[in-house]
């Protein structure tokens, strides 16, 4: 039975959620995550990505605070990560997006519940200044970790990165350059090859694209901020990163959970590529309601645009003609 079937009606409401969207794949509740997963049973769950307030200080609506307190702050954070823990199957995996600030605190945390660390992924964050005596904010930190040995671990590849003057590969692959795959091999995030993922096609010619296995580095990830390409005003992200995240560590008819769902973009990729998915949003949950029911109507040109793309899409796609990665 899916964690889902479990929550029944009465059970929701008792707890104050309220069901907003449900597809065969997902449902997504209206609530405050700890609620939600109050009511998860205990190791149901393969893959969690959390994508939390950073405690900046944004709007995110009525009854969401982003000012806290550290210790309040941390607290609360050991509150949802320690029930994140409970819910993940052993060998499931949980992702976490966040500042590197709080990101090693998180981290601290988790190696005291026995998780184990697998990476710290740094997501380039473009155009970020620097604040009294700092050095320029660079990445975003995606902490990842598993509960013991993982279950799933799917080899991702993404396009070799080259210089956008003169095309050259930025990395020094030595040796281990004529074991990249040839473009065809693999198909992971071909979807998003280069003219998904950069502004100008120019920049890489995809017939030439090589893959690689993906690296901790991620700099191929456009951010979500010009309101042209954003449903929402706070912290969409783009949708090549958590298909990424979903490929790699978890399989098609799994459970993805995200308690913090915003404009749904972790359901958007999960029912993409076929897996279940629940979730919880405190705040608005109307962009993710829209852009999932546009998914199920075929009505992706708005949301594929916050990949970054300047190319329009083809408004008229269902979910089933689009491409399914691969990763073997
Ligand atoms: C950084 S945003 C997530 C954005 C999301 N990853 C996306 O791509 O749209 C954090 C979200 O968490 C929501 N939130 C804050 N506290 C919450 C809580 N206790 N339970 C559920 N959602 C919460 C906020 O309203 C906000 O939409």
């Amino acid at each position: 039975m899916l964690p889902f079937q479990v929550i029944t009606p009465e059970v929701a409401s008792q707890q104050g959620l309220q069901q907003v969207y449900m597809s065969k794949h997902g449902i997504l509740y209206l609530g405050d995550c700890l609620k939600l997963l109050s009511v998860l049973p205990d190791e149901s769950i393969d893959l969690i990505f959390a994508d939390p307030p950073f405690n900046l200080g944004k709007e995110y609506g009525e009854g969401v605070s982003d000012r806290m307190e550290v210790d309040k702050y941390l607290e609360w954070s050991q509150q949802w990560i320690g029930e994140c823990v409970r819910v993940l199957k052993p060998g499931g995996s949980l992702f976490i997006f966040n500042l590197p600030k709080w990101c090693i605190e998180y981290g601290a945390y988790l190696n005291r519940q026995g998780m184990w660390f697998r990476h710290w992924i740094a997501c380039r964050m473009p155009k970020a200044f620097p604040r009294g005596k700092k050095m320029s904010p660079a990445h975003y930190g995606l902490i990842y970790y598993t509960k013991g040995e993982p279950t799933v671990f799917n080899k991702v590849y993404t396009p070799i990165q080259v210089c956008r003057h003169c095309g050259g590969e930025i990395r020094d692959y030595g040796g281990h350059r004529k074991k990249l795959n040839e473009k065809g091999i693999n198909l992971m995030d071909v979807w998003d090859t280069p003219e998904d993922v950069w502004d100008d096609t120019a920049e890489a010619n995809s017939s030439e694209v090589l893959w690689t296995l993906t690296e901790e580095m991620w700099t191929d990830i456009p951010p979500v901020r010009h309101r042209r390409h954003k449903k929402r005003v706070p912290n969409e992200l783009a949708p090549i990163m958590l298909e990424r995240i979903i490929a790699m560590a978890s399989n098609p008819g799994q459970i993805v959970f995200d308690p913090f769902g915003g404009s749904g973009t972790t359901f958007y990729a999960a029912e993409r590529l076929h897996r279940y998915w629940i979730g919880s949003e405190i705040g608005d949950t109307n962009p993710a309601v829209e852009r999932l029911t546009d998914l199920a109507n075929g009505v992706l040109e708005q949301w594929e645009s916050a990949r970054g793309s300047k190319k329009p899409k083809p408004n008229k796609t269902t979910a089933s003609q689009l491409p399914i990665p691969f990763s073997t």
